[in-house]
């Protein structure tokens, strides 16, 4: 469908991305070689976009996060802006289930000066994170969901157990292109995010909306949620 500048709404969405990109997200060689690094690998081009990630460094930098957790690592990229927001003595988890873009996320966050303060654990999330409850680790101040999604639910309760009261909670992709707003979606990944919304919408635990996105990857969200 065109609009009445005549543009389709995808090319508005990639046109308003690099308005915003060109002001304010500056990707330095770190960033730029871990993209290039993902497509070489053959690895799916699924990053969150610079001006999501420069929105992710924000938000830990509002929050003053020490401690990060991140739950689906891909190359790195949005670890990368996420830890670039932490002070010197913080540290960044990231869980991936794959070997393969572990070792590439482990190649880039050395690139990026952060292999001291990224910490990779590879494994289903499923398994890594009770591991984090049973070692007592201390609770994070900002949570970044963005694994597989039919599960989000259960990455969300863990996160919350890992939580402390004003920790943030986000999980990437909660509108899907608005996928989300069918009553019956035929896709587990969309039945995994409204669970999670439905949640978020009633959960007396959180206080939660959610920021819809437009961009290169099109139209989705960011479920934002503050524990009380
Ligand atoms: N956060 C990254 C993108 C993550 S893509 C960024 O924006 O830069 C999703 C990642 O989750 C993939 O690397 C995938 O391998 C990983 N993943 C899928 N299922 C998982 C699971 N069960 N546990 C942990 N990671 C998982
Ligand atoms: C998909 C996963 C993501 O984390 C994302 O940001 C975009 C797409 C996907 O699995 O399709
Ligand atoms: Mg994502």
């Amino acid at each position: 469908m065109l609009n009445r500048q005549g543009m389709g709404t995808t090319d508005l969405y990639a046109r308003i991305d690099r308005y915003i990109s060109d002001r304010f997200v500056a990707e330095d060689d770190a960033l730029l070689n871990t993209l290039a690094s993902i497509g070489e690998a053959g690895m799916p081009g699924i990053s969150v976009t610079g001006c999501q990630g420069k929105l992710l460094h924000l938000f830990a930098t509002l929050v003053g996060a020490k401690r990060i957790l991140e739950i689906g690592t891909l190359g790195g990229y949005s670890t990368i802006w996420l830890a670039r927001a932490l002070p010197p003595e913080g540290r960044l988890i990231s869980l991936e289930l794959n070997d393969e873009h572990a070792a590439v996320a482990r190649e880039n966050l050395r690139g990026a000066g952060l292999a001291e303060t990224v910490e990779l654990r590879v494994g289903p999330a499923l398994s890594t994170l009770p591991a984090l409850k049973e070692e007592g680790q201390d609770p994070f101040d900002l949570v970044f969901i963005d694994a597989d999604k039919p599960t989000y639910l259960q990455y969300f309760q863990f996160a919350l157990a890992l939580s402390r009261p004003g920790t943030l909670i986000i999980a990437d992709n909660v509108i899907r292109q608005g996928a989300v707003l069918s009553a019956e979606p035929d896709d587990r990944d969309v039945e995994g995010v409204q669970r999670l919304n439905d949640f978020l919408a009633h959960s007396p635990e959180v206080t939660a909306t959610i920021l819809p996105t437009v961009g290169t990857k099109g139209v989705d969200g960011m479920a934002l949620a503050r524990v009380r």
